[in-house]
């Protein structure tokens, strides 16, 4: 049975027979050039996936001076013969280090087709790419493909313990195991590797952000060193999560001190260390004086201190520090989503070259839809990395099916004006915008020791999407989920439309029954999975529902105005002025920025009680929808595959009217209105 292990590397039998044919007749023969383990990988890979694709073991490999008639020729600008490299200059001349070329060429009135790059990595960035021309059946007759990823670093961060609990983990134990590393490999590494590979990912943070000191015991870093060993070849660093406090709790220090020598020389002895078994070690990732972890402030210290501190330990050997921004405190509670920008923008210009400061999409954290973060576009001397959440916190973890591309897209394109209009947030982390050679985006991993990753298949979708516009941010999810459809499922139209339609709607489907309109941060306490407006109890007041919904007799919504906590100011002045102004801020954000009267009159019509709940009544019939759609889509489907998501999107409708149901009846007791027509009763 498919169990959806293989994920998008399905590398399904064509069945259409003149199709793969066609295939056929164009690749007879393949010629690596080069022999490095990276090649190899490259080389078993299009053995792997054309002859499941096309039914024929296609590893001739011939001599290379063998010029034949559609030979597949494979290998790095150095190694290619001088003949085939010198047809490719004007490309290369385009591509940076990891891209890639897909050509057709004719050499000595023969026909080829190259795959190429400045690198080994390049070049299997480059078959991947060619074999998913396949996947999706696009054609290979006439190739002139030049790719190359925008950001710099593309990683996964994984919050996963040394325990193998995996924070906010919703698909199984963490994948490391560590008990048994460094001496047993387990398959999943290798499979992990290719996945990530063929999606362009090139560093993974195996710990959690809440981290161990103890990964940075020689004991464990034998163990990463072992990781790094497998993932090298397929062009993924490793990075670990660094404590702050790890110079007191291993290393026997009474300071953690930033600016103390003790602390420093510390720092790089043990960054040495690391170096001196894995010499392409990627850096550290830290979390500072958030949510109770330890930090530069603990001794009068600031993030710049604290950064560049480290930084300088990694600099020498090439790592960098990717340092959180995602900051608060009960200390300045009167809102929650300023917090951020007013800790960090004054250091604008302040941090080492080789710091990146890692920021989640929106002020808050990880809701189903949230605003830009003010910090992109606001400093423009430093680099910011994006950090998205594939794994679904706050979004019905892996049981919902939520399609987030949808979601990192509405972010990347948001426009920050910060240097007139077009200064997208997509600008801005691939550098562009303010000429930043060090870029980056960061995905907290969705993965674990299911059997199919994700603990839902279509969750899948997510961390290819992810990887994908990590490589290259202007994607659309259209193409995204075209892509992932194809090379999971079936290229069959009449599956891929509908499903396509399903997963570019499913977003705003969860936006709807969960938190419409702007709404945020109401779900239970702790768990965050299901609905909790009502919880004030909790000893934060910015831990409680309440604080960010405010319902009260009059309305609903935190007013985030000039004449409220005015977070908009934090905006360039055009983005300000329009989320300012109840009449031009967007009504997907009307209640994070505004408190808003019961009988308010939205854009449609109605009131803001009877469209709020109109939306949840949508937000359930979309998931109606979607069940139906995918009910009918069994005839293309596997049983085991079809039937799981079926199951999951049976749970999802229930539990969309229990969020329709929870929210409108917690929400009547202060708008004292009736249902509106068309919003079932609560059952
Ligand atoms: C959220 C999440 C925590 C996580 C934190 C972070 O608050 O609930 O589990 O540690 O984000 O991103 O640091």
């Amino acid at each position: 049975a498919k169990d959806g292990y293989k994920l998008w590397l399905q590398y399904d039998f064509i069945e259409n027979e003149s199709l793969r044919k066609e295939y056929q007749s164009h690749i007879k023969r393949l010629i690596p050039f080069g022999d490095s383990e990276t090649i190899n990988i490259g080389l078993n890979e299009l053995e792997r996936g054309l002859s499941g694709m096309l039914g024929e073991v296609y590893l001739s490999k011939v001599n290379k001076s063998n010029i034949n008639d559609y030979v597949l020729v494979l290998g790095s600008k150095a190694s290619l013969s001088h003949d085939i490299s010198s047809l490719l200059e004007k490309e290369f001349n385009t591509i940076n280090e990891e891209g890639f070329i897909i050509k057709s060429i004719t050499l000595k009135g023969k026909k080829q087709i190259v795959i190429s790059g400045k690198t080994d990595v390049g070049v299997l960035y480059g078959v991947f790419n060619f074999l998913r021309l396949i996947q999706t059946n696009k054609s290979i007759k006439n190739l002139s493909i030049v790719d190359a990823p925008k950001l710099k670093v593309r990683v996964l961060n994984h919050w996963d313990n040394l325990d193998r609990t995996v924070e906010r983990g919703y698909s199984g134990a963490s994948i490391w195991d560590w008990h048994r590393l460094p001496d047993y490999i387990d398959q999943r590494y290798i499979d992990y590797a290719r996945a990530n590979a063929s999606i362009g990912i090139n560093g993974t943070v195996l710990n959690n952000v809440n981290a161990n000191a103890l990964i940075l015991t020689p004991q464990y870093l034998e163990k990463v060193k072992a990781l790094a060993n497998i993932f090298r070849p397929y062009g993924i660093k490793v990075y670990l999560t660094a404590r702050f406090s790890a110079p007191i709790e291993i290393g026997g220090l009474k300071t953690a001190d930033p600016l103390d020598a003790g602390v420093i020389n510390w720092w790089k002895d043990k960054t040495a260390e690391i170096y001196k078994s894995i010499p392409d070690f990627g850096g550290f990732l830290v979390k500072a004086n958030s949510e109770g972890q330890p930090g530069p402030q603990n001794y009068d210290r600031n993030h710049v201190d604290g950064a560049n501190m480290m930084a300088e330990a990694v600099a020498p050997f090439g790592g960098i520090v990717m340092w959180r921004a995602f900051v608060y405190s009960e200390h300045d509670a009167n809102d929650r989503a300023k917090q951020a920008y007013t800790e960090f923008v004054p250091y604008d210009g302040q941090f080492k070259d080789n710091v990146l400061i890692q920021v989640k999409n929106g002020a808050i954290d990880f809701q189903p839809r949230e605003p830009f973060h003010p910090m992109f576009g606001a400093m423009p001397k430093t680099p910011l990395m994006m950090e998205f959440q594939i794994t679904q916190e706050y979004l019905g973890c892996s049981t919902h099916s939520v399609f987030l591309p949808t979601m990192y897209k509405e972010v990347l394109d948001a426009d920050t004006y910060r240097k007139g209009k077009a200064s997208t947030v997509a600008k801005v982390i691939d550098g562009t915008l303010d000429n930043k050679k060090l870029t980056g985006m960061a995905g907290v991993s969705n993965i674990g020791a299911d059997r199919n990753w994700t603990g839902n298949v279509f969750l899948q979708a997510n961390w290819y999407g992810f990887g994908r516009l990590a490589w290259n941010p202007y994607l659309t999810s259209e193409n995204i989920a075209d892509e992932w459809i194809k090379s999971t499922f079936s290229n069959a139209n009449d599956f891929v439309q509908p499903v396509k339609e399903f997963m570019l709607a499913s977003l705003e489907a969860t936006v709807n029954y969960m938190t419409p309109l702007g709404l945020h941060h109401i779900m239970a306490t702790g768990h965050h999975y299901g609905p909790g407006p009502w919880v004030s109890n909790l000893s934060r007041p910015e831990w409680n529902p309440v604080y960010y919904h405010k319902a009260d007799a009059q309305g609903i919504g935190f007013d985030r105005s000039t004449s409220g906590s005015n977070a908009v100011e934090q905006y360039a002045p055009e983005v300000a002025k329009m989320f300012n102004d109840l009449n031009t801020c967007p009504e997907e954000f009307l209640l994070w920025f505004h408190h808003v009267a019961w009988d308010y009159k939205l854009k449609n019509g109605k009131t803001l009680w009877d469209g709020m709940a109109l939306k949840y009544q949508e937000g359930v019939n979309q998931v109606e929808a979607m069940l139906k759609t995918w009910n009918a889509m069994k005839p293309y489907v596997d049983f085991q595959r079809y039937n799981e998501v079926k199951m999951l999107l049976n749970i999802q409708y229930k539990e969309a009217k229990w969020w329709r149901d929870a929210c409108l009846l917690y929400f009547q007791q202060y708008s004292k209105k009736t249902l509106p027509k068309g919003v079932e009763a609560p059952t």
